[in-house]
């Protein structure tokens, strides 16, 4: 029977980091996959994370099951985390959360309740957007559409063009946004933007799906979820996607979270049970470490204060580089005016390298980037940034 399977190409981005850890070249350099890289090009463990995982490891008294929607204290802090705690939907009541494996699992099984709510729904994505968005909610059954987001000529949004595209959503649609740091451009709505868009969430009644991946590692902890909790005032429901892989390093740990905004608390939690219920069909239960390093960060003010000034670092780190980076290719008299790239947020841009230039890089160079040309800026370092700039400008 398997026989009829044949071997797959590499993922399109978690390949890349295959690849890139079996290249000898000294010289390689890793643009790949969001992951965040310190000078040294490490991906550390938080100290935060380190002290955490030592207090729980006192704590925890059990490995029996954890309970369906994981540990109540996770789900009680990241709310007040995602929203501030007087949001009006916070103190209404009006928002339920789940633990899942990673912001992908979250983003699965969320649709996946979507799905049962609204069978085969449209889901309307950016164009472009992150690369597995597509099959990943599209597998749950929904009917996805894309609205025109990046304009691939002056760096920014066509937002004219996203807000005429939107104009045709109704209130059985639902309409995915990136709450900050648009995976893979970088390029984000500003606050006005967000309100436009958030008035016409109201008027015609789609059901905003937030994926929130890059939580402060764009602008700030609350500039970075402006449009989350602007959305949040503006509509009856929605439904918000976090990632805790990025921002609290924890990866391989696989912690994010769904949380369901309803009309009221009774129907958030309908839809929470609806999720839990989906994941006792997937797989049962979500993993229980990353939820417990969390909440254990979440809720002690010291560990918090270590871990946001961590995160504060790396964000720091990365718009730096943004800045180094551009103005080295204009020092080294670029053709190409790269400055777009210091106005961005997030890990990644889209540099607009052809497919032959990437590959060249690739094949020349050892420099690993997606096909679409987005170059993740935190895989740059002062070690690697000579050689890197002198190599885009020779495939230029
Ligand atoms: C990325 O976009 O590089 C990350 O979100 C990693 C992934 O799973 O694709």
């Amino acid at each position: 029977m398997l026989e009829s399977l044949e071997k797959l190409a590499a993922d399109p981005i978690l390949g890349l980091t295959a690849a890139y850890n079996q290249d000898n070249n000294p010289k390689k350099v890793d643009l790949g996959a969001g992951v965040y890289k310190d000078a040294d090009g490490n991906t550390p463990v938080f100290a935060a994370v380190k002290k955490a995982e030592i207090i729980w490891q006192q704590e925890e008294t059990t490995k029996a099951y954890i309970a369906q929607p994981g540990f109540d204290d996770f789900n009680a802090q990241i709310i007040p985390h995602i929203f501030g705690e007087s949001h009006v939907a916070v103190k209404d009541n009006r928002l339920s959360s789940v633990m899942a494996p990673g912001g992908s699992g979250a983003l699965r099984v969320g649709a996946e309740m979507l799905n049962r709510a609204k069978p085969g729904a449209t889901l309307w994505v950016s164009s472009p957007t992150w690369g597995n968005h597509i099959p990943l909610l599209g597998r749950a059954g929904l009917n996805i559409k894309e609205y025109p987001y990046y304009n691939a000529d002056t760096h920014g949004l066509r937002f004219e063009e996203m807000m005429d595209t939107l104009k045709q959503a109704n209130s059985n649609d639902i309409v995915l946004f990136h709450g900050c740091c648009h995976n893979p451009t970088g390029v984000d709505l500003s606050r006005e933007q967000w309100d436009s868009v958030a008035e016409l969430a109201k008027e015609l009644g789609f059901l905003p799906f937030i994926d929130t991946a890059y939580h402060g590692l764009g602008e700030g902890l609350d500039e970075d979820v402006y449009g989350v909790r602007l959305m949040a005032e503006s509509v009856d429901e929605m439904l918000v996607v976090y990632s805790c892989s990025k921002n609290f390093g924890l990866y391989r740990d696989r912690i994010g979270a769904a949380v369901v905004m309803g009309k009221n608390q009774e129907a958030a939690e309908a839809s929470t049970s609806h999720i839990t219920n989906i994941a006792r069909e997937m797989y049962s239960l979500p993993p229980s470490h990353g939820g417990a390093i969390v909440k254990t960060i979440l809720k002690d003010p010291d560990l918090y204060k270590i871990w946001k000034k961590e995160l504060d670092e790396m964000r720091e780190h990365i718009n730096g580089l943004r800045v180094e980076f551009a103005d080295m290719l204009a020092e080294k008299g670029s053709s190409t005016d790269f400055s777009f790239i210091k106005n961005q947020f997030g890990m990644f841009s889209f540099l607009g390298l052809s497919k032959e230039q990437i590959q060249r890089l690739r094949d020349e160079y050892s420099i690993y980037m997606v096909g679409s040309s987005r170059a993740n800026v935190a895989g740059i370092s002062p070690k690697n940034i000579d050689y890197l700039t002198d190599a885009i400008i020779s495939v230029l």
